[in-house]
């Protein structure tokens, strides 16, 4: 019987421990990873689960303990060993080189060699070919996969990691979550793969916030909460409710409820906005105590449509006006003075300054608000906003003077929301707001959206959580193929008639 259940133990993990200055990431974390399954690792904001992953994949050192590959008691020392011992990873932060193409990325240090006359060449076409067949699954269009990583769009970027970890023939694939910048289809797309490594006997370690997709995939959930692993389960012994009081060790509601607030005049109004070959002729208005929600598929348009309203992408028509006075947008600095801030998408990538602190971060877009007379910075003062944010967002920091680097992901976007409601601007565009954020924070998200419309600000949210959207929302704008296809009012709107509008199925 023992020996039965150690032969089906692929990689175990005994008392790991890992401190970083002021922080203890990990305490005695045991854990056992069986062939074939996929383990969810779940936990809120900072509670040591990419730590674990980086130990696993030889970017960090374990201060102590014991991991065992197979049986064996290895001591990862670098990427290469990681992966010479079949554990692969997808991080949660892009570790592309911008500058090769996806086929260079993909093959990095196991390129396929043909020699020629007693040459040897890297032969480019078979790589392509071999990588072609994963990536045609996600996107029809290949001629990509020849251009530098840096010119493709973040969901690409996205894609070729997801690749790149599948063509390792690990025999453990760990995600960090891998859906984050992902569309519905993609992520089944995902999906399949997960299930068809999981057949061919290859275990994952699967971290992510999103626990309803982590109960189509997972077999056992692992819950860690302060660097410590609390419980680990059968996916059938356990439910959502019960997962998330493990993570955060209190009950929480996940209920969204959104206020009535009296609706004020017009702050935000856009008109006839095109950008030629992206968005058609968008109109659409917010008023004051208002949340708008815009829903629609990935590549619809949504991102592309708030970007434009902020002078981040140039458009070939169209205006912008907050109450009532057209704007002249031409880069998103204009549209602060204006009024108007937006808290981007993959927000890693576009937010943070990560070798600034907390604090830098959180004032930067406002920073004339914590400068005297002189324009000298008022330390103390500054601090002290940090502090209130940090407390109010519940951002897990040894101190508001920490670079941001040394935060965990979820973390990180909690200073950008935070940065963005510094700037007390008169609109404010949420673009997939709580991504990355776990369970507990995103009430908290919820709550500072509301406390923003209740003091006289309109918002605008881009999500592709439904629930999230039609929770929060007192009217949504659907997009289809660049253009805005419906509006519903909060009554009328549900998911199914969403998708409706959102797939082209009323055309
Ligand atoms: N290189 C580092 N230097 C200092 N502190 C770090 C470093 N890496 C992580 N930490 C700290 O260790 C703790 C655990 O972080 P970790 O990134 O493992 O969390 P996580 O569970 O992955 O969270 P999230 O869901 O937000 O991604 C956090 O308090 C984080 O600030
Ligand atoms: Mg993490």
């Amino acid at each position: 019987m023992v020996a039965e259940d150690d032969d089906r133990v692929l990689l175990s993990l005994t008392g790991i421990t890992k401190s970083f200055p002021g922080v203890k990431a990990l305490q005695d974390v045991s854990l056992e990873v069986r062939k074939g399954e996929v383990l969810a690792l779940v936990g809120e904001n900072g509670a040591g689960k990419s730590t674990l992953i980086k130990i696993l994949s030889g970017l960090y050192r374990k201060d102590s303990g014991e991991i065992r590959v197979g049986g064996k008691i290895v001591e990862i020392d670098g990427t290469k060993h990681a992966k010479e011992l079949g554990i692969s990873t997808i991080f949660q932060e892009p570790t592309l080189a911008p500058h090769l193409t996806a086929v260079q990325n993909v093959y990095l240090g196991r390129e396929i060699v043909t020699s020629v006359l007693g040459l040897q060449t890297m032969n480019e076409k078979a790589m392509f070919q071999e990588m072609e067949k994963l990536y045609r699954k996600f996107f029809p269009t290949v001629e990509d996969l020849h251009r530098p990583v840096s010119e493709l769009d973040a969901l690409k970027n996205r894609v070729i990691e997801i690749v790149k970890a599948l063509s390792d023939q690990a025999s453990v694939v760990i995600m960090d979550e891998p859906t984050a910048a992902l569309a519905e289809h993609e992520r089944e797309v995902l999906f399949d793969f997960i299930r068809l490594l999981k057949a061919q006997g290859v275990s994952i370690i699967y971290v992510s916030h999103h626990l309803r997709e982590l109960f189509l995939l997972a077999d056992r959930f692992s819950v860690m909460r302060d660097g410590r692993n609390v419980a680990t389960v059968n996916k059938e012994d356990t439910n959502i409710d019960q997962l998330v009081s493990m993570m955060v060790g209190r009950e929480i509601s996940n209920h969204i409820v959104k206020e009535q607030v009296r609706i004020g005049k017009e702050l935000l109004r856009v008109s006839d906005l095109n950008r030629r070959g992206v968005l058609r002729d968008i109109n659409f208005h917010v008023r004051q105590g208002e949340i708008v929600g815009i829903a629609g598929l990935a590549g619809s348009g949504r991102t592309e449509t708030v970007r434009a309203v902020v002078g981040a992408d140039p458009i070939s028509s169209g205006t912008v006006a907050v109450e009532g006075r057209q704007l002249r947008i031409r880069s998103p600095r204009d549209a602060i003075k204006g009024g108007i801030g937006l808290l981007p998408e993959n927000r890693k990538l576009q937010g943070a300054l990560v070798e600034l602190s907390v604090s830098h971060n959180i004032t930067m877009a406002a920073i004339n608000r914590v400068l005297s007379k002189k324009l000298v910075l008022k330390k103390r003062q500054e601090s002290q906003i940090a502090e209130d944010y940090v407390k109010r967002l519940g951002i897990k920091t040894p101190s508001v003077n920490q670079k941001v680097r040394f935060l965990s992901g979820g973390n990180q976007q909690k200073v950008i929301l935070a940065k963005w409601l510094f700037t007390q601007p008169k609109v404010l565009i949420f673009d997939e707001p709580t991504q990355g954020i776990d369970v507990g924070a995103k009430v908290e998200v919820y709550n500072l959206i509301a406390e923003f419309v209740r003091n006289g600000g309109a918002v605008l949210i881009v999500s592709s959580e439904l629930p999230e959207l039609m929770g929060l929302s007192d009217r949504i704008y659907v997009m289809h193929k660049g253009k805005f296809v419906h509006e519903f009012s909060r009554k009328e709107a549900t998911e199914e008639n969403i998708m409706l509008y959102a797939s082209g199925g009323h055309e």
